[in-house]
């Protein structure tokens, strides 16, 4: 259904042909789909607002484009296999039309709550099939989905439930990770306490574990399916109304709420889905990600549906009950597909978790990474020891905010070079920029990488906040989206992402804020004031360094047990992903006169790297510096 480039030749006529006339190119791409009204505008836009608009007019359902369409052609086609956190418990299928019954059941329920078109839900579920089913349940009656990772703290809920205004909470008596049992609805009643607008909250009976159900807002999921029937009509919604809202970490402390509209954003991940990947119908695809961050969005939930693919969803980590499981999992469902983070690999291959030679792995045909940047190493190992040397590796370089893939090789067409992210797909117009904003040509450079024109997936604003969604992302270089990465584009013309170039750290893949630590560290009573920096680590890419002045009164205390409360306080507030793996108390930080911090030289002290701090001459008082790098952990 969705045109699939070919060769290499075929890729570049379609990224010239998308150059020369991009509205062209989407409307014979859009028209594929089932629409329900057809669009008036292909593509409207302004970067200085920003204002951008796809398929204006439209208007469509995902979800019959994600179910409905595939119940005329393959039916029975499996849709989701589930594999459990348990390798004892039997997995468990749902064929196209199987998941089309589940979806509209829930979209029932759903009603029965009394959710309308426009209104918010918040997802807080493990991976599941029930968690899919909740983001298209929502999609059919065209509500606006807020998933948020189950593995966040109540506070970080809290506060996402509210910046929503959502009024419905769906998620699970408790949720399995590894040997660990999680009480997931212990931790929204704790963030419920905060969100006066919530009115119901649905449970699904995961761990059967006793819960407590408070009286007229608490729902169990089955009583209620057990009320409706699986005839559910898809509420049609305008191209530009909003399909999703999904958090992520800003400089500032806030978590800013990505928006995604329907129409572009459908296209968009079907088309990078099937080309990327080169999906064929038999394909067992499976991509390691969380539901609650964008890849699971975007390539376990609508991009693969929207091919008619079949997914496999991983309850589980990659190393319960053993090191092997991912490999294990890979023979036992015949995986052909396999998508996941660097930081997933490295941790494999620090403890020599290789597969053995009693994994076949022989059913692969694709690799891909995405998350941060891939170190060569790690590439190679990937390519060697899992592809076994023949299975192509798609370095898929995206944002949540670009709702998909943006620069990334075809699998088996683009020549790949190992730590590249390669050529920008059709459509994708990447720009270097330099530290005056001006653009860089030719190849053999280094800036920061900007986008100058619009795709259909990027997002359209930050919920509630659109003067931030400006500020943030157009306003660095007027005229273009800014990424907030570094990048390089060699002599071939191939991009390596280099890493962020702003107060973002990337921990095992996981975005953090400097600040929204920094907040959270400061919380703790005996804290005066905290600088955080990410510094590179083998297995996590970044960690966290924390250096923390402490008020008098925590003189006498024992430091490491200061450090343990002050990761109780990061995980309390943000959720366990935030911990420092170091933590430094000094007696000052290093500011300029004007009282900024000089991140840049703590940076530097906390890379090791203390023979060159660079220019110093602006800092209040050098004599912090030296402290801080005799005191070094
Ligand atoms: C940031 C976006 C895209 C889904 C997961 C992350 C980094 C992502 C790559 C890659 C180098 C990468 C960038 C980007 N990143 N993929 N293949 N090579 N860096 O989404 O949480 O919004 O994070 O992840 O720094 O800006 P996200």
């Amino acid at each position: 259904m969705i045109n699939k480039i070919n060769t290499l030749q075929e890729y570049h006529e379609a990224y010239q042909e998308c150059i020369d006339n991009p509205e062209h190119f989407w409307h014979q791409l859009a028209r594929k789909f089932i629409w329900r009204r057809p669009w008036h505008t292909v593509l409207e836009w302004d970067f200085i607002k920003p204002e951008i608009k796809w398929f204006d007019g439209g208007g469509l359902n995902i979800t019959e484009n994600c179910l409905d369409r595939h119940l005329e052609t393959q039916p029975n086609k499996t849709a989701i296999i589930w594999e459990s956190n348990d390798p004892n418990e039997a997995s468990v299928t749902y064929t196209y039309k199987q998941l089309h019954a589940k979806v509209c059941e829930l979209a029932n329920v759903l009603k029965n709550l009394g959710v309308q078109k426009g209104d918010r839900v918040c997802i807080y579920m493990p991976m599941i099939p029930e968690l899919s089913m909740a983001l298209l349940a929502c999609a059919r009656i065209g509500a606006v989905h807020s998933v948020v990772f189950a593995g966040f703290s109540s506070r970080s809920l809290s506060d996402r439930i509210n910046d929503a205004d959502a009024k419905v909470v769906l998620t699970t008596d408790g949720s399995y990770r590894g040997a660990k049992a999680i009480d997931l609805k212990g931790i929204v009643d704790e963030a419920l306490l905060d969100c006066p607008n919530v009115q119901s909250v649905l449970v699904y009976q995961r761990t059967n574990t006793p819960v407590s159900m408070q009286g007229g807002r608490d729902l169990w999921w089955h009583d209620e399916i057990a009320k409706v029937d699986t005839h559910c009509e898809p509420v049609i919604i305008g191209s530009e109304d909003p399909l999703f809202i999904l958090y992520t970490s800003g400089s500032t402390g806030r978590p800013k709420g990505i928006m995604h509209t329907a129409g572009g954003y459908m296209v968009y991940t079907a088309y990078t889905f099937k080309n990327v990947f080169q999906q064929q119908e038999d394909d067992i695809y499976w991509c390691t990600a969380d539901i609650g961050w964008v890849t699971g969005h975007s390539y376990i939930v609508y991009g693969p549906l929207l091919n008619g693919a079949t997914v496999l969803m991983f309850e589980g980590i990659p190393t319960w009950p053993d090191n092997g499981r991912f490999w294990d999992v890979i023979d036992k469902h015949q995986v052909t597909i396999f998508y996941t983070a660097p930081t997933a690999i490295r941790s494999l291959m620090a403890g020599d978790h290789s597969p053995k030679s009693t994994h076949s792995l022989n059913s692969l045909r694709i690799l891909g990474t995405v998350g941060e940047p891939i170190n060569v190493e790690a590439w190679e190992w990937y390519h060697e020891h899992v592809g076994r040397g023949n299975c192509p590796i798609v370095d898929t370089w995206w944002q949540t905010e670009t709702g998909g893939m943006m620069i990334s090789p075809l699998a088996g067409i683009t020549p790949t070079k190992p730590g590249f992210a390669t050529l920008p797909l059709p459509g994708v117009q990447p720009a270097l920029l330099d530290e005056n904003g001006k653009e860089i040509e030719g190849n053999g450079v280094e800036g920061k990488l900007c986008i100058k024109f619009p795709w259909p997936g990027m997002a359209r604003t930050i919920w509630g906040d659109h003067n931030r969604f400006r500020e943030t992302y157009f306003s660095a270089f007027p005229g273009y989206y800014f990424t907030g990465d570094g990048c390089r584009r060699d002599a071939d013309g191939y991009y390596r992402i280099t890493g962020r170039v702003d107060d973002i750290i990337i921990v095992s893949g996981h975005n953090l804020g400097t600040a929204e630590i920094e907040n959270a560290i400061d919380e703790h009573e005996l804290v005066n004031e905290t600088a955080v920096v990410g510094y590179p680590h083998p297995v996590k890419g970044f960690a966290v360094y924390a250096y923390v002045v402490l008020f008098a009164e925590a003189a006498g205390k024992d430091h490491d047990a200061l450090r343990k409360e002050i990761n109780e306080s990061i995980s309390a507030i943000i959720g366990p992903i935030g911990k420092a793996d170091k933590i430094q108390f000094v007696t000052g930080l290093p500011k300029t006169r004007s009282g900024k911090i000089m991140r840049r030289i703590l940076r530097k002290i906390a890379e090791g790297e203390t023979d060159n701090l660079g220019d110093t001459s602006t800092l209040l008082d050098p004599g912090v510096v030296e402290e801080i790098m005799r005191g070094k952990v």
